[in-house]
């Protein structure tokens, strides 16, 4: 790996430093400053003249910070003559947004994301759960969008319930929670009918399946204010399910979260290290994180010694 060089962002610092620490590499030397108007300020602080450049960086709160935190990191690296850059972002915010929604102009913000990134010269993207498969449509570049599945899988063995069914909490949530439900059983998965109103709220219609005296896994790919998860647990409740647990990839964990927890049936929520907990959701004890840096330490091995990254996808 002589010819490797991981960069970080400050949004996963820790998480970047395990993944180095698997990879056996040092994080590359930077600085990043904000001068008091909160412009950002960056330095590489090393040679990277052709090397292959891993930057890892997710675009989680604070969304925009961080983003042009990438798209500066990116810059300075590009003008420092790698052979390539790679930018890992564990967690792509503004993926939600990656149609017009309404009746109303609006952008496909995923969309003019992924152009941003091309045009500042990132060569391959690394992600992990990316909201809908279809953003990957987005970028004239390869992108490589890797699933939580086995972690998740893992963590559901270890804790050996029986009489478990899978559930998705929504329509676009099929194909992750079949894939999981595939590894573990069968085919067999139950779908909550769920309707989104608008941004951050939604309601759990019906129920197709049965979950009585189940203990019921939720698949999900992103925590944000709890109300799919919530409403999800209460349905699953209100038809005679036993616990009810939740794998949840991404934690945004804004708004009304904990609010919207006290009045949930949850037992238990985890997600992966993908976007660091405040230290107030750290105290949550639903809460309990699963560290994912193995299986991007894991993707970067096989990305750099040219190998397939089959088995790593939801296929
Ligand atoms: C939506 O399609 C996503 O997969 C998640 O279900 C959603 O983003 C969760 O948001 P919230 O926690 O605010 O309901």
């Amino acid at each position: 790996m002589m010819e490797v060089k991981i960069f970080s962002g400050r949004s996963v610092l820790n998480l970047s430093k395990s993944i180095a620490k698997l990879l056996n590499i040092e994080l590359g030397k930077s600085t990043i400053n904000c001068f008091n108007d909160g412009e950002i300020n960056i330095q590489i602080n090393e040679n990277i003249r052709g090397k292959d450049i891993f930057l890892i960086q997710s675009t989680c709160f604070p969304v925009n910070d961080n983003l042009m935190e990438l798209i500066l990191m990116t810059d300075a690296i590009k003008r420092s003559s790698p052979k390539r850059i790679t930018a890992v972002i564990p967690y792509f915010g503004y993926s939600r947004q990656d149609r017009k929604i309404g009746k109303f102009r609006s952008p496909i913000t995923a969309k003019v994301i992924a152009d941003i990134l091309y045009t500042t010269g990132v060569n391959r993207i690394l992600t992990i759960d990316l909201h809908s498969e279809y953003i990957q449509g987005f970028f004239n570049i390869p992108i490589d969008n890797i699933s939580s599945s086995s972690i998740f899988l893992k963590d559901i063995k270890k804790i050996g319930l029986k009489d478990i069914v899978i559930v998705s909490p929504d329509i676009g949530g099929i194909k992750r929670s079949r894939k999981i439900a595939q590894l573990l059983y069968n085919n067999n998965i139950v779908i909550i009918d769920k309707l989104r109103t608008k941004a951050n709220t939604s309601q759990a219609l019906n129920l197709i399946g049965n979950v009585e005296n189940k203990n019921c896994i939720l698949i999900d790919d992103i925590i944000d204010t709890g109300k799919t998860l919530c409403n999800a647990s209460n349905i699953l409740k209100l038809n005679g399910a036993k616990k009810i647990l939740s794998y949840t990839t991404h934690p945004v964990l804004s708004g009304k979260l904990e609010k919207n927890l006290k009045k949930s049936n949850i037992d238990e929520i985890v997600v992966c290290n993908t976007i660091p907990l405040s230290k107030k959701m750290q105290r949550l004890s639903i809460i309990r994180t699963i560290d994912i840096s193995k299986i991007i330490a894991e993707a970067i091995k096989r990305m750099v010694f040219k190998k397939s990254l089959s088995g790593m996808f939801i296929d």
